[in-house]
C-alpha cells in the first residue's frame, strides 16, 4: 500500500494540494496517496488521530488549523516555533513532528522563481496576523537592508517587531501604522493581510512602491485590490501561487527526502 498523506482543513474542497502532490509524486517516481481531509471545526485532533491510526504518514495543514496543529505536535522545528503555526506534519509511531514551510516557500518564490534577492532591499510587510508571523523569520534571515511591518492595528505590528528584534541581524526592523507610510517607499512590498480575500482595499499610499518595485500578494488566484494598486503604480505584481507550490515542495522533501522540480507544476497550475 502506498504511503498516505493528506491536506487537513475546513474547508478543503478547493485545495490544490492533492493535485500538486500528485504531480510531485509522478515526477519523482514516488508512490504516495494524498487525500483531502475535512475536519469539523471542533474536531481537528480527533480527525488527525483517526488518520494516523489508519496509517497516515503526514499532512499539510490549512486554515483554520495551523495554530491547533502546532499544539498537536510532540516536536516542532525552529521555524514552526517562531511562526507559532504548523503547515506540515510528519508522523512516525507516536512522534508528531511539526514544521512550517510557508516562509521558505515565499522566499524561494521571490528569490528563485522571480529572481529577486532580498539583500540590500527595502522590504515592506503588510499585516501582523498569522500569515505575517509565519514568514517573518525567513524574511529576516534573507538579510534585507530594512524591513517595515505595517498593520492597520499598529500595536500588533509593534508586538511582532519587538518579538523578532533579537533575530534581525543587520536588518533595520521597524513597525508602522498605515498612515505613517506616506513618506516611505520600498523595493519589495508583501501583502500578508487577509484583506484581499474579502476584496477589501488596503489604506496604503501608492507611493510605497518605488520605481522597479516588486509587489507580492500571498493570496492567489485572484486580482486583489492590492495587486491592482501595485500594477497601477508600475510595480511588477505577483500573486501567491508560486509560494503555494514551493511550500508544497518543501513539505514533500520533508516527507520523501527528495525535492521535486516546481517550475513545470507552477506553469501547469497557472494554465488550469
Ligand atoms: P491571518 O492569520 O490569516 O493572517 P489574522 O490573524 O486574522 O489572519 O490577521 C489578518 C491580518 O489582515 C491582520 O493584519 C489584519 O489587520 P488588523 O490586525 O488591523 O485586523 C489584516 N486585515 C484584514 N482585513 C483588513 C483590511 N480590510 N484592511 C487592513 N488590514 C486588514
Amino acid at each position: 500500500m502506498p504511503d498516505r498523506y493528506a491536506v487537513i482543513g475546513h474547508p478543503v474542497t478547493h485545495s490544490q494540494s492533492p493535485w500538486i502532490h500528485a504531480q510531485f509524486a509522478r515526477t519523482t517516481g514516488q508512490d504516495i496517496e494524498y487525500l483531502r481531509l475535512e475536519a469539523p471545526l471542533d474536531g481537528f485532533e480527533r480527525t488527525l488521530d483517526a488518520f494516523r491510526a489508519a496509517g497516515g504518514k503526514g499532512a499539510n495543514v490549512t486554515l483554520p488549523f495551523k495554530e491547533a496543529a502546532s499544539r498537536y505536535c510532540s516536536e516542532l522545528s525552529a521555524r514552526a516555533r517562531a511562526a507559532r503555526a504548523v503547515n506540515t506534519l510528519k508522523f512516525a509511531g507516536a512522534s508528531r513532528y511539526g514544521d512550517n514551510t510557508d516562509g521558505a516557500g515565499l522566499l524561494r518564490d521571490l528569490t528563485v522563481n522571480l529572481g529577486r534577492a532580498l539583500t540590500a532591499q527595502r522590504v515592506l510587510l503588510l499585516g501582523a496576523g498569522g500569515a505575517a508571523r509565519g514568514v517573518l523569520a525567513p524574511l529576516l534571515e534573507a538579510g534585507p537592508q530594512r524591513l517595515v511591518i505595517a498593520n492597520r492595528t499598529l500595536p500588533k505590528a509593534q508586538a511582532l517587531a519587538s518579538e523578532f528584534a533579537p533575530a534581525r541581524d543587520g536588518t533595520r526592523l521597524q513597525a508602522l501604522g498605515f498612515e505613517a507610510l506616506g513618506g516611505e517607499s520600498f523595493d519589495i512590498v508583501i501583502n500578508a493581510t487577509s484583506a484581499g480575500l474579502s476584496g477589501a482595499a488596503l489604506a496604503i499610499p501608492v507611493s510605497v512602491f518605488r520605481r522597479g518595485a516588486l509587489a507580492y500578494d500571498m493570496v492567489y488566484g485572484r486580482e486583489t485590490p492590492f495587486l491592482a494598486l501595485a500594477r497601477a503604480s508600475g510595480a511588477a505584481a505577483h500573486d501567491g501561487l508560486g509560494m503555494l507550490v514551493e511550500q508544497a515542495a518543501e513539505s514533500f522533501r520533508l516527507w520523501r527526502g527528495v525535492r521535486p522540480e516546481t517550475a513545470t507544476v507552477l506553469a501547469a497550475l497557472r494554465a488550469r
